[in-house]
């Protein structure tokens, strides 16, 4: 098959679109799917870098998020058949641990995750556990829901599992432009919450103010956070969302309300911010870190997409072969929504 692999880790350079030996079932319970579409996120350039800390076995093949058609069933699968088409969350959990006996799957401490521990989606085929196929939901094409996994499950854990976000509540998300920032507009516009979003461009300020934010903050030209205090007369937001990291740690929490709470799920620009505690203290803030979520989060996230016709935001589609200039479009900062790879027709 055609795959998009590293031999070694490093730069867009070391990508090598070639072809590779097909996954094989090995194991009960897994199934093969050929993958139509991939998409792809931050966490495929820290992959390639080898900068994750997290030991993968090479070559590899990148890639966290697919979608595509299952075709071969290993040995007690139920669930999915032949010719389904499904989309795929992408951690595997080892389901004894004391975290997965207790429904905290997300917390395992053997997690696999799809083009990390385990052979990713920039593949014509994929192997991985019957129990992650997830039916795609109607109306929603194999592109897009390569594209809604990874940073939906994020998004609707962080917004309503951790935050939990109510009705009418004010919320900062940083970097309009990224993945899962896109993601967090489109869920909490369904809640009626009131947006602020931050980004680099005055283009993509404007995009996201077409999707349902109130305000926009360029966050390259002024304090965010004193714009924020400006924006709410002072009070701040009762939730941010922040998966920047370093550069914005300390206005994050500034432009919190009392009572506020702040979620993050990444580190882009580093992970060493220097914090107030007193500010957290002092006006009662909650932090939340987070990763993905729960398959029970997964199941939720697709009825939503059923009931709402909402659709992600897909910045463009790339073949499989050019998904080095598609990384380099997600390194260059130039995407708003996702990147995605057309495997196949
Ligand atoms: N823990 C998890 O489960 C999980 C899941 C998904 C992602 N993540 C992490 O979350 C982060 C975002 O992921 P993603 O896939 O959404 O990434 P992405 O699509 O690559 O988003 C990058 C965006 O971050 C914004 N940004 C960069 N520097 C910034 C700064 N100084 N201030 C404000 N915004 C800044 C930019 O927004 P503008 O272009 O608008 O300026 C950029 O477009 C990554 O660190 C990723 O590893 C974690
Ligand atoms: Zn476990």
């Amino acid at each position: 098959m055609k795959a998009v692999c590293i031999h070694e880790h490093g730069g867009i350079e070391k990508l090598r679109h070639e072809e590779v030996d097909e996954p094989e079932l090995s194991s009960p319970g897994e199934v093969i799917v050929q993958l139509r579409a991939a998409a792809l996120n931050r966490i495929d350039l820290l992959n390639r870098e080898g900068v994750t800390g997290i030991g993968i076995s090479l070559p590899h093949i990148l890639g966290a998020d697919g979608a595509g058609v299952v075709v071969d069933l290993g040995q007690g699968v139920t669930g999915v058949k032949k010719g389904d088409a499904v989309c795929l969350y992408p951690p595997s959990s080892c389901g004894r641990c004391e975290f997965c006996q207790t429904d905290r799957d997300y917390l395992c401490i053997h997690l696999r995750v799809l083009g990390e521990r385990m052979k990713g989606t920039y593949a014509e085929y994929v192997k991985l556990p019957a129990e992650n196929c997830f039916a795609i939901p109607p109306g929603i094409s194999f592109e897009e829901a390569a594209a809604l996994p990874l940073v939906f499950i994020t998004a609707w854990r962080m917004l309503f599992t951790n935050a939990a976000l109510r009705p009418g509540e004010q919320v900062l998300i940083l970097g309009i432009g990224g993945g899962v920032a896109t993601a967090v507009l489109q869920l909490a516009k369904r809640t009626n919450a009131r947006i602020i979003v931050t980004s680099s461009s005055d283009e993509k300020l404007a995009r996201a103010i077409n999707l349902g934010a109130e305000h926009g903050i360029n966050y390259r030209r002024c304090d965010f956070a004193k714009e924020v205090r400006a924006l709410t007369g002072k009070r701040g937001v009762d939730v941010v969302v922040d998966c920047v990291g370093e550069e914005s740690w300390v206005k994050s929490l500034a432009a919190l309300a009392r009572g506020g709470r702040l979620v993050t799920c990444g580190a882009t620009t580093g992970a060493y911010p220097k914090t107030d505690i007193r500010r957290i203290f002092w006006n009662h803030l909650s932090i939340f870190g987070s990763t993905m979520g729960s398959r029970h989060e997964f199941r939720q996230l697709l009825s939503f997409f059923r009931a709402s016709g909402v659709k992600p935001i897909i910045d463009r589609v790339f073949p499989l072969k050019d998904a080095a200039a598609a990384q380099r479009r997600l390194e260059e900062g130039k995407q708003f929504g996702k990147i995605v790879l057309q495997v196949m027709n």
